[in-house]
């Protein structure tokens, strides 16, 4: 009866697509970073080499079976995260490796990918063992929205403004408690970064005043007001004022937090 066959291929069709395996790329950079990362203990290349069989606990994909987002926070894994790896999952939209052991292969840096990821809006690295930030790290991620670096024992890190500027759609840029020294003022700027809606740098080493031109061409609000951010009064986020918004695509107000840097000063 053809009505028949035609409902039963129709009826198989759905379970013919979802057993197609993960793009050889992915499965083979995903089997990589199981192996470096101790991502084992997860299921990671435990039971099936293929990254979207459901085995790979906090591993989705899309409907071309490539990786989509990598979620393994808190998943005891320790060990490195190899550039040349993430670089080959150029369908991941999010990775999310917070609050685990994972350092970088050149000297504990940060990968610095030699493609970039182009879909890449979320990456969550903090609390992990980074130690540097290599120049280009920002490039390689320019539809970045979200990043989060907080609380790695990185060394003296300096972001190169021409690298964080690749990533203008960035809404979260959190970096406490990494020893940063210097002002990154540049994310001050509203042409620049029109989306921001959360700069955090507590927990840091800044020193010096805030520059005098920091949020001038936004709408964060006067200098006077970083008097709040000394030590003792942690943790009072400063909101860019929006009731005069300068013509601009300013509907967002912007909280910055700079508390916690001992050695900051009061600006005027
Ligand atoms: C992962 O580790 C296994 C076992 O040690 C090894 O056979 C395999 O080649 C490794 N795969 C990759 C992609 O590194
Ligand atoms: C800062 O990060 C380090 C890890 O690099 C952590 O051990 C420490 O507790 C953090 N300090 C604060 C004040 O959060």
């Amino acid at each position: 009866m053809p009505v028949l066959a035609v409902l039963v291929i129709l009826g198989a069709l759905p379970w013919i697509i979802a057993a197609a395996p993960a793009s050889p790329d992915d499965a083979a950079a995903m089997q990589s970073i199981a192996n470096t990362t101790g991502a084992g203990a997860l299921g990671w290349g435990v039971k099936s080499a293929d990254p979207c069989d459901g085995s790979w606990v906090g591993v989705s994909f899309d409907d071309a079976r490539r990786v989509a987002s990598i979620r393994a926070s808190r998943a005891g894994l320790a060990g490195w995260l190899y550039a040349s790896d993430l670089s080959k999952l150029t369908f991941l939209t999010e990775l999310d490796l917070g609050f685990n052991g994972l350092t970088g292969q050149t000297g504990g840096d940060l990968p610095l990918l030699p493609t970039p990821l182009q879909h890449l809006r979320t990456l969550d690295l903090r609390s992990n063992r980074f130690l540097g930030v290599p120049e280009g790290f920002f490039a390689a991620f320019p539809a970045l929205e979200t990043i989060n670096l907080d609380d790695n024992p990185t060394v003296g890190p300096r972001f190169r403004p021409d690298d964080v500027l690749t990533c203008s759609g960035l809404q979260s840029f959190s970096v406490n408690n990494i020893s940063l020294s210097l002002f990154p003022d540049y994310l001050g700027s509203a042409a620049a970064f029109p989306a921001l809606e959360s700069l955090s740098l507590a927990r840091n080493e800044l020193h010096g005043a805030i520059p005098a031109g920091f949020g001038n061409d936004g709408n964060i609000v006067p200098r006077r007001q970083w008097s709040e951010f000394t030590p003792h009064r942690a943790h009072r986020p400063v909101h860019r004022r929006h009731e005069e918004p300068r013509g601009g695509p300013f509907a967002n107000t912007v909280s910055v937090d700079v508390s916690a840097n001992p050695r900051i000063d009061k600006p005027c």
